[in-house]
């Protein structure tokens, strides 16, 4: 509470007022689509609106990578983490126990979830993480939402615990990178999935198996090729449409329905100028929308540069050939 006859409180140093004006353009930053350099206990985070699909289409493009991973949504807490996801009672224990902290947990996506497709890279599950950093955690509580951030650096290269590494490697990026010194922790959170007889290791890190048993009292399982997943391909379950899809279509064939990308007709397309930010950020609810239209799905050419690479990538495995008995699952 504010006490006007306290003086402390009347002024601030030099320090402070620097902060703050650093929090503000942050979140300003957040709420423009535009990227943040954001310090947690773990690694430097490239920051963006987790709810915003060209924000999250600006990280990848950003970071170059190859394919679209599913991100980690940061949160303040378990009642923000409950509007976005169904958070079971070992979950729940969890998230009391090591919130906030570098514990990554997978969970259920609500419907209504008001997350950009492209974050959980169309996934039902969601990655959701309280930030024990007191700056991470400023910015997202004045935010007021879920903020999507992969390690702020380069694909392929290391991740960085310093703001310099942030500025080295995606300094051009981003619009402001807060410093928040260097990282206590220095490795990525560990990930887990609560299953209903164990939990399954998905990214180990700082909070180990025995600390996570500890609490659930269940087994944890090192989930297989343990390691970090690098594509969604990896992860056990990952959006596919029940549709065959044909790419690289220059013309509709009957009973397709064709996502055009730029200037052609289409029935629905990623990005009517040819923009790949645009198209990467309309990709899984356009293959969504398509779905439901038609079983045959035609996209046209994207071209092999840039955001192109990871859109391409994902189009190759929404088109490979599955398994009957997977066929439409999720
Ligand atoms: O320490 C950290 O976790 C850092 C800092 C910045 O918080 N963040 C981080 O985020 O490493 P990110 O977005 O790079 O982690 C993404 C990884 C994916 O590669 C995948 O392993 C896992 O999180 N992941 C995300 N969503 C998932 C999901 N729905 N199911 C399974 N794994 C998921
Ligand atoms: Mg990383």
């Amino acid at each position: 509470m504010h006490d006007a006859s306290d003086p402390q409180e009347q002024t601030l140093t030099a320090d402070e007022m620097a902060g703050i004006d650093q929090l503000h353009k942050a979140v300003t930053a957040l709420r423009n689509g535009d990227l943040v350099g954001l310090p947690t206990e773990t690694v430097y985070g490239l920051a963006g609106d987790a709810t915003n699909a060209t924000a999250v289409a600006n990280i990848f493009n950003a970071k170059g990578r190859p394919h679209f991973n599913p991100l980690i949504c940061h949160v303040t807490g378990i009642d923000m983490a409950d509007a976005l996801a169904v958070m079971d009672p070992i979950s729940r224990r969890l998230a009391d126990a090591f919130w906030p902290g570098p514990l990554t947990l997978v969970l259920p996506k609500r419907p209504d979830a008001p997350l950009a497709d492209l974050a959980t890279a169309g996934l039902d599950t969601v990655a959701l993480r309280a930030p024990g950093h007191p700056v991470a955690q400023s910015v997202i509580e004045a935010f007021g939402g879920p903020v999507a951030a992969p390690s702020a650096n380069l694909s392929g290269k290391l991740s960085p615990t310093r703001a310099a590494h942030v500025a080295a490697g995606l300094g051009d990026q981003v619009a402001v990178i807060l410093d928040g010194g260097p990282c206590s922790v220095g490795l990525e959170s560990s990930i887990i999935r609560v299953l209903p007889d164990r939990l399954m290791m998905l990214r180990p890190g700082s909070i180990t198996s025995t600390m996570l048993k500890k609490v659930s009292g269940l087994p944890v399982e090192l989930s297989k090729g343990s390691g970090p997943i690098t594509a969604p391909g990896q992860l056990q379950s990952h959006y596919a449409p029940d549709a065959i899809v044909r790419l690289n279509a220059t013309a509709k064939q009957p009973g397709e329905c064709l996502i055009g990308f730029g200037p052609m007709k289409a029935d629905l397309t990623l990005s009517h100028s040819g923009d790949l930010v645009e198209a990467a950020a309309n990709l899984f609810q356009i293959l969504r929308e398509a779905d439901t239209r038609s079983d045959q799905i035609a996209v046209a050419p994207i071209p092999q540069d840039g955001l192109g690479l990871a859109i391409n990538d994902r189009l190759i495995r929404a088109a490979a050939p599955r398994p009957k008995d997977t066929k439409g699952k999720n």
